[in-house]
């Protein structure tokens, strides 16, 4: 497909598609995950579960993870797949703040296996969020004086 001609509906077939190599022994539950770039390249992800339960990882954090991983931090997009019919895939806790890291005003797709889906913002998911500015801002008490 040639460069910046990624539809909506694009990414959200990308996650479907994801979705497909999911590893979910445990839980059973598919999820899939389609990040664009800013510069249009297409990253995608799924949940990777494991014996020790809390090493598993979401599609989401996968993808961002392949995308970062590869010099990649500004997002346009990303669109979330899994299998409930009658409700759009909603992005955990954990991953909305992942997210959040790499800024707020970037798109998130949540979709259904029919196709159809919804457009949030990653402020809408996350709003009145904790982010890497708030590490900057004036403190009460220098860290220098709060060290050992
Ligand atoms: N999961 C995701 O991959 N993304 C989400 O946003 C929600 C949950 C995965 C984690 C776990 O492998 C399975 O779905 C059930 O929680």
């Amino acid at each position: 497909m040639s460069e910046s001609s990624w539809t909506p509906q694009d990414l959200v077939s990308r996650s479907q598609e994801a979705k497909g190599f999911s590893y979910s022994p445990y839980s059973s539950f598919r999820v899939g995950a389609a990040l664009l770039t800013t510069d249009q390249q297409l990253y995608t992800g799924c949940n990777v579960e494991n014996a020790c339960n809390n090493l598993g990882i979401c599609a989401e954090r996968t993808a961002i993870c392949k995308a970062v991983s590869e010099g990649h931090r500004s997002f346009k997009a990303i669109a979330v797949a899994s299998d409930m019919m009658d409700h759009y895939i909603s992005p955990c806790g954990g991953c909305r703040q992942f997210m959040r890291e790499f800024g707020l005003q970037w798109d998130v797709y949540l979709s259904k296996p029919d196709g159809s889906f919804i457009k949030k913002t990653v402020e809408e998911l996350l709003p009145v969020s904790f982010g890497p500015e708030d590490l900057r801002r004036k403190k009460a008490v220098p860290a220098s004086e709060n060290s050992l």
